[in-house]
């Protein structure tokens, strides 16, 4: 299975923060946000993996990751995002590296405490489809919220005011390679993007859609209160792993 990380969009929840920087570049305690989904897809044994960045600033990403000694990989591959077009446009960009096999995606700013190597394990045991994480939230409203019933997802609503559940749609999402024919029939949404939850939807109404419970912290760091929750969760893990360490 191949990763991609999707590092591209203005991160305008941000401003000023990312007025001169991108998003994915800013600093979760002791490392670029980027570290860590790149280091989620080493951590589930994927090599081969893809930055879709964009923006001004995506030179300071080649820059910062050369081809990935950092993380123990020989080669980075790398990608441009020209424009607004959202989180499945950019994932659309991928399709020549992803070249016909499975794929894992991690949203640049989804940070995870544990690692996700069993779902992954489970996808790829899948013949055809798609696997995504679900997390319990308290504020389901900022993000995709799955409805499940017997078992599955019956549908995923983006950002609902009135959500049907507690169960985040995590950034980690696992595709096999029809995900683009999928991508090509997509809608700008009314925030004028292609939307990753109508890509969810397509496998959920084909009936090939699978899912798992994120186990440990998860959070994104697109707004300032995430952007510092983040920070203080990444902070405590390291600690509490230093001090494992001294005992
Ligand atoms: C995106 C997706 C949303 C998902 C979230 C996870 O939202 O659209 O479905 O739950 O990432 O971080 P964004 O925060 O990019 O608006």
């Amino acid at each position: 299975m191949k990763g991609i990380v999707l590092a591209g969009g203005t991160g305008s929840r941000l401003f000023p923060l990312t007025k001169i920087t991108n998003k994915h570049l800013l600093p979760i305690y002791d490392r670029p946000m980027i570290y860590y989904p790149i280091q989620t897809l080493v951590d589930a044994g994927i090599r081969d993996i893809m930055i879709v960045t964009g923006g001004r600033n995506s030179g300071d990403f080649l820059r910062l990751l050369a081809n990935g000694k950092e993380f123990g990989l020989k080669h980075i591959n790398y990608t441009y995002q020209e424009g607004e077009g959202g989180i499945a446009d950019a994932l659309g960009l991928a399709e020549h590296f992803a070249d016909g096999q499975k794929i894992c995606v991690v949203l640049g700013d989804n940070i995870i405490e544990h690692d996700i190597r069993e779902a992954a394990e489970k996808f790829q045991a899948q013949e055809a489809g798609a696997h995504i994480l679900l997390k319990e939230v308290q504020d389901a409203e900022r993000f995709g919220v799955a409805e499940v019933a017997g078992g599955r997802v019956v549908g995923i609503e983006e950002k609902p005011k009135r959500p049907k559940s507690n169960l985040a749609v995590t950034g980690v999402y696992m595709y096999d390679a029809t995900v683009f024919d999928k991508i090509r029939t997509l809608v700008p949404s009314h925030r004028g993007e292609l939307e990753i939850t109508d890509v969810n939807n397509a496998y959920i109404e084909e009936g090939t859609m699978t899912f798992s419970y994120l186990q440990g912290w998860w959070t994104d760091a697109g707004t300032f209160e995430s952007l510092l929750r983040a920070a203080n969760l990444v902070a405590q893990s390291v600690i509490a792993k230093q001090s494992a360490v001294r005992v």
